[in-house]
């Protein structure tokens, strides 16, 4: 038998070896384009900060280096860089800079947004909705108070009050819970309100990227809101699940037509400029209810927000269609609305009865009742709209009936219990 390992397999093994390092290496390093773009953003134009932090933070420059802003020559200093009476400012290596730029800052080139959007309820209004008004100062407050979309009381008050849920897990959990999604309409320390990056991740602000559902998806997702998981389901979402990767995704905003996009994204019908509709950051003005609330009533502006979100689904359905899926629509959220207000009367009554206590989430009938209209009566609801009926259904009216049916024996056994509603 031969000891000595055969010359051509130690050949072969070794260059099978080269082979795959060499893969290794090359998948692994930036490519030359790419090492060249980094280069490009470090040197080009004196940017101080990025050539330095091309050392620091090279992921951060790199990423940047790949934006539209780079390459027009927008500099790091330009977001980062503030006035000395910036109360989010501090000195950092000869400069006074701010980590976390805020609208203040894109507003200096992005007027028409940055303004668009602090009239949108993704500003004041989803900070609200934690702790009403704690936070605002009299000027943020006095902007979210001009908010078209914004729900008020009937006497013409905002809608604002601390949140139960938000109260009774405490700051500890809802830093990491509520606060991540609702930050997008945080009352900034500069006086300016929310965070553009919650849907322009930094820091490569890619138009293709923020025009995808994935990027919504981060919030609306879930039982109480599952837009994300209804696209998912709706014809227009298995388009994009299976030939989006064909669209044209990064045509210039204004100028999407259905030759770009031959289906819709969340974007395409609650932002984007399509056919005849303009771009929008004030995601309220193509909406015609209040699907949200406990009770959906319509918007102050229903019928011509209403008009909006039609002109988008015209560009590729008959009038007649999208009539029909409104018309059905419609019909859901009034049943719900029935539901919800028989699963409410029977809370108050029992409240009234003294049977429960009108303390927040003090009894299984207060969850109960939050489930019904808060998980089923809104699925249910954004379902019909949203080409999800999966989620009308058994995800939404099915579950909402059950439960109404367990609220109604549970204050039946508490009102027996008690000797017919006789007071505690
Ligand atoms: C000479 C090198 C150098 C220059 C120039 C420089 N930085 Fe930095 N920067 C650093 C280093 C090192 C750190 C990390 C340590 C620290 O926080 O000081 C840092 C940290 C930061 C942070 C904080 C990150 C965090 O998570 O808190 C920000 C933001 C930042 N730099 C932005 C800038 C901007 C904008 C400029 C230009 C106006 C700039 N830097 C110029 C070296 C530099
Ligand atoms: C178009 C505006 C814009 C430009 C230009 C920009 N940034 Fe930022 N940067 C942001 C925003 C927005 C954040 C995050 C703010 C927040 O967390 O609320 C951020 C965060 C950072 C942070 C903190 C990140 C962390 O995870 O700790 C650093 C460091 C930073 N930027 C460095 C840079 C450098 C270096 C450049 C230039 C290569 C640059 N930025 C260019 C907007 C910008
Ligand atoms: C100094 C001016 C300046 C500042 C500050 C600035 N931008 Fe820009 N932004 C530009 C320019 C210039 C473009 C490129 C326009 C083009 O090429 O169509 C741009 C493009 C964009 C785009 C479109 C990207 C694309 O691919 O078409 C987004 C999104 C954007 N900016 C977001 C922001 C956000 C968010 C901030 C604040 C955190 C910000 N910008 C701050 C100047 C600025
Ligand atoms: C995963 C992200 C996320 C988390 C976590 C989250 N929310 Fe929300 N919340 C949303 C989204 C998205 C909506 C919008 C739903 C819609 O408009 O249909 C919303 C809507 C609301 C509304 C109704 C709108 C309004 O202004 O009255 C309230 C109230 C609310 N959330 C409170 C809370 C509280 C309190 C918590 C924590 C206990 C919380 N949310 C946690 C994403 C989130
Ligand atoms: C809810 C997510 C979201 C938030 C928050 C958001 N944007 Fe946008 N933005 C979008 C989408 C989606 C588009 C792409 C619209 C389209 O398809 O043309 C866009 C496009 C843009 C563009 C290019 C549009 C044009 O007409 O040239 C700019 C600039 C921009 N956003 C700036 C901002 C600024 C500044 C903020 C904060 C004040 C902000 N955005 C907050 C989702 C968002
Ligand atoms: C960081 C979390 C977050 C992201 C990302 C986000 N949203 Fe929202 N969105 C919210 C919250 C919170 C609300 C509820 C605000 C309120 O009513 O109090 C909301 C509300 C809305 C509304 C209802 C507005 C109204 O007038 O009632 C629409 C429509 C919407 N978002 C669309 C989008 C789209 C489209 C995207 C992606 C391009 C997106 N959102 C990304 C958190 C988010
Ligand atoms: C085919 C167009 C279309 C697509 C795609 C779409 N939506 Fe909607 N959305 C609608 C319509 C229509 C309504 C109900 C409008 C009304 O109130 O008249 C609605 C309602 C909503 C609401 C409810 C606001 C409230 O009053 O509580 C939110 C939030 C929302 N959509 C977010 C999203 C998100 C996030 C996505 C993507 C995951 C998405 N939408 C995809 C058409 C669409
Ligand atoms: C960019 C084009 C486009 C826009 C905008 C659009 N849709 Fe669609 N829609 C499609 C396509 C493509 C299909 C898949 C057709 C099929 O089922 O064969 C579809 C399917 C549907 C379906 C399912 C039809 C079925 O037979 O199962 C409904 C419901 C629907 N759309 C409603 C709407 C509504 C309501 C709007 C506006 C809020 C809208 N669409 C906006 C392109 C669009």
């Amino acid at each position: 038998m031969a000891r000595e390992i055969p010359r051509t397999l130690v050949v072969g093994v070794s260059v099978v070896a080269i082979v795959i390092l060499a893969v290794y290496l090359f998948t692994k390093l930036p490519s030359g384009g790419e090492t060249a773009k980094v280069q490009q953003v470090s040197y080009s134009g004196g940017d101080k900060c990025a050539t330095c932090h091309a050392r620091v933070t090279p992921d951060i420059v790199y990423q940047y280096a790949l934006s539209t802003m780079a390459k027009a020559g927008v500099k790091c200093e330009d977001c980062h860089v503030v006035r000395k009476d910036n109360p989010m400012g501090y000195e950092h290596e000869g400069f006074f800079i701010t980590s976390t730029p805020t609208p203040k800052q894109c507003w200096k080139c992005h007027i028409r947004e940055t303004e668009e959007f602090e009239h949108s309820r993704h500003a004041g209004p989803a900070w609200m909705a934690l702790t009403g008004w704690d936070g605002f100062t009299p000027a943020q407050k006095k902007l979210t108070e001009s908010i078209p979309e914004l729900n008020r009381e009937p006497n013409g008050t905002p809608v604002a009050a601390h949140n139960a849920v938000f109260d009774m897990e405490g700051q500890n959990i809802t830093e990491a819970a509520c606060q991540v999604c609702h930050s997008i309409g945080r009352p900034n320390k500069d006086g300016s309100i929310g965070d553009c990056s919650k849907c322009h991740l930094r820091h490569e602000f890619s138009l293709s990227q923020v025009r995808k559902p994935e990027v919504c998806g981060q919030c609306h997702l879930g039982p109480d809101h599952p837009q994300h998981e209804i696209y998912e389901e709706s014809a227009h979402g298995v388009m994009y699940a299976t030939q989006g990767d064909q669209w044209n995704w990064n045509q210039v905003p204004g100028r999407l037509t259905t030759k770009d996009f031959p289906a819709p994204t969340c974007a395409i019908c609650h932002m984007s400029g399509f056919g005849g509709e303009g771009t929008t950051h004030e995601v309220g003005t193509r909406l015609s209810k209040f699907l949200f609330a406990t009770i959906s009533t319509d918007r102050p502006n229903a019928v011509q927000n209403r008009r909006n979100m039609e002109e988008v689904c015209q560009n590729c359905h008959t009038p007649s269609f999208v009539d029909t899926v409104y018309k059905r629509a419609d019909s859901v959220v009034a049943f719900v609305n029935l539901k919800v207000e028989e699963a409410s009367d029977i809370v108050s009554e029992l409240i009234k009865g003294g049977l429960i206590s009108s303390k927040p989430f003090s009894s299984n009938i207060d969850y109960d009742f939050f489930d019904l209209w808060h998980y089923y009566g809104r699925t249910a609801k954004f379902g019909a709209y949203m080409g999800g009926p999966d989620f009308v259904q058994w995800h939404g009216i099915y579950p909402l009936l059950r439960q109404l049916q367990k609220i109604k024996e549970e204050a039946a056994r508490l009102r027996e219990e008690h000797g017919q509603g006789r007071m505690k």
